[in-house]
């Protein structure tokens, strides 16, 4: 079964995570490419995602998305809020009626630890030890989720986002957005490798 996750969150908003294992011709049949994406694997992600979206609600209505300057798609009149991430054979969407909504889902790379001092800042004292990749990977995936859920781009991840606490207990992340003032909940899960995070606020 493709479907590798799936979960109602609330009574309006449900995500999933997709295995891609389809070609390409089985999303053009029941996605419309609306953007150019000329690179094979990123087009099939993309298409993915899109697919995702009609999947947990079948009324989306796909002819509508705009994308922002930000690069953000969204729906005009906001009939559902929506994010959408990928990384390698993995697609993963988030789609609800009432709440803004951020989602990402990202696989562990030496990466991160190449851009650590990019997002992590000085106020994240308590961050100041050697830290495992797959958890480095998740507090990086956790900054990206909000981003994605804030939209308007214009975020300094280290300055703006402070990341307070991990409960490992509940996977749930604390985290203080100072661009809004919110204090959130960011939701998470390691399937080892792939990590998933996701906020609804
Ligand atoms: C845009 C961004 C969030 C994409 O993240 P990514 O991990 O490269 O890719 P993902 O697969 O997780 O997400 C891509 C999807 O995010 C969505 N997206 C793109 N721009 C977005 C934005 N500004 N806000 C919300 N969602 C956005 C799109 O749906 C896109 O997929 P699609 O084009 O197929 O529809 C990321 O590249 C980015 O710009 N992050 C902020 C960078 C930054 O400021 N870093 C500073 C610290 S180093």
């Amino acid at each position: 079964v493709p479907v590798f996750f799936q979960q109602q969150i609330n009574e309006t908003t449900r995500l999933a995570i997709w295995k891609i294992e389809e070609p390409e011709s089985f999303f053009l049949g029941n996605v419309p490419l609306q953007t150019e994406v000329t690179h094979p694997k990123k087009r099939l992600q993309h298409l993915t995602g899109r697919f995702l979206l009609q999947f947990l609600f079948p009324d989306f209505p796909y002819e509508l998305i705009r994308i922002a300057d930000t690069r953000k798609p969204f729906l005009e009149d906001e009939q559902y809020h929506f994010s959408i991430s990928h990384a390698g054979d993995y697609a993963a969407a988030i789609v609800s009626r009432e709440q803004r909504v951020g989602i990402d889902i990202e696989m562990p790379s030496e990466k991160v630890e190449r851009i650590r001092h990019k997002f992590l800042g000085e106020g994240e004292a308590w961050l100041l030890r050697p830290i495992p990749l797959n958890e480095l990977t998740l507090l990086w995936c956790a900054k990206e989720s909000v981003f994605k859920w804030y939209g308007k781009g214009q975020v300094d991840f280290r300055k703006d986002i402070y990341l307070k606490k991990i409960h490992s207990g509940n996977e749930t992340i604390d985290v203080f957005f100072h661009k809004t003032n919110d204090l959130l909940e960011i939701r998470y899960h390691d399937f080892n490798p792939l990590i998933l995070t996701w906020l609804v606020s």
